[in-house]
């Protein structure tokens, strides 16, 4: 199942969606112009993992001493802030704990939806619902649940 996000010119670098599919919810991810999606369960005791704050990786030379390198690619769980690569869902606190599922995300050509037209004298509303055609075959009325192309216009009651 693949799931559409978010137009790519409306999810700017540094931000985040968090997306529901099916019972998962997972956080998706904009550094700089690398994409990450990962599991919105912190696997230390199940904080909402993807509400946290990301961060770059630091380094330590000695104390008082850091570098950060790169983009903000670790978030921390908002709960007890353990600290999970976004790329891999591997935690770097608790050794031998296991890691955040992660997902791949792409970046897919798409199509503006269809405008709708007024119609006697009404405007469209901003909801459109899931239509499905229906058509008479050998007097069996059959609906056909695959979603129809949206700019074929729903079929009237009776037959043809
Ligand atoms: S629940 Fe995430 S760090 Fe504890």
């Amino acid at each position: 199942m693949k799931i559409v996000v978010a137009r790519l010119d409306e999810f700017g670098p540094g931000e985040r969606r968090i997306v529901e599919a099916g019972r998962r919810s997972i956080g998706v991810f904009r550094v700089g112009d690398d994409f990450y999606a990962i599991n919105n369960y912190c696997p230390h005791m199940g904080g909402p993992l993807c509400r946290g704050r990301t961060k770059p990786w630091v380094t330590s030379q000695g104390p008082g001493e850091y570098t950060t390198a790169g983009e903000d690619a670790l978030l921390a769980c908002p709960w007890h802030g353990w600290e999970y690569d976004l790329a891999t869902g591997q935690s770097f606190l608790g050794p031998g704990e296991p890691s955040v599922r992660t997902y791949s995300v792409s970046v897919e050509g798409g199509q503006e939806p269809p405008v709708a037209e007024p119609r006697g004298g009404r405007q469209p509303g901003p909801y459109v619902a899931e239509t499905f055609p229906v058509h008479v075959e050998d007097a069996y009325v059959v609906v056909d649940t695959n979603p129809r192309p949206a700019a074929v216009p729903a079929a009237r009651g009776g037959a043809q």
